[in-house]
């Protein structure tokens, strides 16, 4: 076994080192105190979409447990929490009402937070939209990336004297194509149009978001969190390459390539641009404007090979074969170089501001065992993981913290509560917790962690 305290001594001093939540996944809670549906309601409540029909109605029950979950995260000894705010219990209807009940719950949380001496690490949107907001068109529909700024402007008017950190996104990769090409997330759509309408309007939002940031909380440093595909080309061969290029402008260009160039990629555009919405003057000024840091969410590498069909859309992929043969119980490929290269690639083709590493982790189902969870391929994989984020340190990449997902077993979306990505058991009859053998590792690691280290690599 690495030993945590070897691994932590190769990150600096002002390392961050803390653990994951989203709010749809834990709170529960969902009719509680005005808090109206969101597409995941709607989605997790219709057959045959998430595994066993179950949905968020009381999840971890992190809306009455909260001081209790705190506890946990200070015991842990990280440092950082990440969490995110449910735009359903601040505005339920998406627009007009603001529900205070929903926002006192936030900043409540925030102080127990600081009360502990825990860095608070905002997500705004973490895929909990508004139902009511659907009847517009949901993300397809523009107005719906003015709403999020004024959803925006008001949390931060209430939170931004004490967040830490905000993000306006979590993985507009999900919410864009899974939700709206791949049919996987809510709404559940399959459709191009949609998707590239999603896709822009998110982006909008998302820069709608940081003017409403910087507007009422100036200070907090804030950015986006993307899941970037570590995209590989199944074979060395010349068409499996231009179908790597392509894969990396489709999963990752539409969205790094607005934000950080203020730019679609050209050849997504060729192919796809007489689909999208209209692009209005000042949008990609809007979309482009300085982040402060950027969030990556990264689990597994895409390896794809060219799809040779006639009637192939762009990008024209199909998936290859994985290469390592240790795989997640979810079935994702565990393969730690990925992220080292991902990094690489991403500073190379971009002027990235610094970044954390905002998820991370794996997906094993073992139980409890005489009070015990021995979950050692976990341990395995966080050490090897944190390890590579060391290296990137060392090669000199302005990595600043890493965030393990998830401090506890939650709603895995459509996975239901099946898979289990938390460091902590949750017992959904008890709702009893228990830290599992990853999570002592990572609380040995946390607070092992030397303060005054300023020698990384
Ligand atoms: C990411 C999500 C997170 C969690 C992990 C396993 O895509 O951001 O909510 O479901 O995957």
């Amino acid at each position: 076994m690495i030993d945590p305290k070897t691994l932590a001594a190769r990150f600096p001093g002002d390392f961050v080192f803390g653990v994951a939540t989203a709010s749809y996944q834990i709170e529960g809670a969902v009719k509680a105190d005005g808090r109206k549906p969101s597409i995941w309601d709607a989605f997790s409540n219709m057959p045959g979409r998430v595994h066993g029909r179950e949905n968020g109605d009381v999840a971890c029950d992190h809306y009455n447990r909260w001081e209790a979950d705190l506890d946990l995260i200070a015991e842990l000894g990280v440092s950082a929490y990440r969490f995110s705010i449910a735009w359903p219990r601040i505005i339920p209807d998406g627009t007009g009402r603001i529900n205070e009940k929903g926002l006192d719950f936030y900043d409540k949380l925030v102080d127990g937070l600081k009360a502990r001496n825990i860095k608070a690490f905002a997500t705004l949107y973490h895929w909990d939209l508004p139902l009511a907001l659907m009847g517009e068109g949901g993300w397809t529909a523009r107005s719906t990336a003015y709403a999020f700024q004024r959803y925006a402007k008001i949390v931060m008017a209430r939170l931004g004297d004490r967040l830490d950190s905000v993000a306006t996104f979590n993985e507009p990769w999900c919410s864009v194509w899974l939700s709206h090409l791949y049919g996987e997330h809510a709404p559940g759509e399959r459709s191009m149009d949609a998707a590239l309408h999603a896709l822009h309007y998110t982006n909008l939002a998302h820069g709608l978001g940081m003017e409403a940031i910087r507007h009422v909380a100036p200070n907090v440093p804030a950015g986006l969190v993307l899941n970037a595909h570590s995209v590989i080309a199944g074979s060395n061969g010349a068409a499996d390459i231009a179908a790597a290029e392509r894969a990396f402008q489709f999963h990752n260009g539409v969205f790094f390539g607005p934000v950080f160039k203020g730019e679609y990629p050209a050849d997504f555009l060729e192919a796809l641009g007489s689909r999208m919405p209209k692009i209005e003057d000042g949008d990609l000024d809007v979309i482009s404007q300085k982040v402060d840091w950027w969030g990556l969410n990264y689990y597994t590498p895409m390896r794809v090979a060219n799809d040779p069909s006639a009637d192939a859309v762009y990008p024209a992929t199909i998936d290859a074969a994985a290469v390592s043969d240790v795989k997640t119980d979810i079935g994702w490929e565990v393969y730690a170089p990925a992220l080292k290269s991902l990094v690489e690639t991403l500073y190379h083709r971009y002027e990235l501001p610094p970044c954390y590493i905002t998820e991370n982790g794996a997906a094993y189902n073992m139980g409890v065992v005489n009070g015990v969870v021995d979950d050692q391929p976990r341990l395995d994989y966080y050490a090897e993981h944190i390890a590579i984020v060391a290296d990137l340190i060392k090669d000199g990449h302005p990595m600043q913290g890493y965030f393990a997902w998830s401090l506890m077993d939650n709603f895995e979306w459509a996975k239901g509560y099946q898979m289990r990505f938390g460091i902590v058991h949750v017992d959904y009859g008890t709702q009893v917790r228990t830290v599992k053998n990853s999570g002592k590792w990572y609380s040995a690691l946390a607070t092992a962690f030397p303060k005054d280290n300023h020698k990384a690599g």
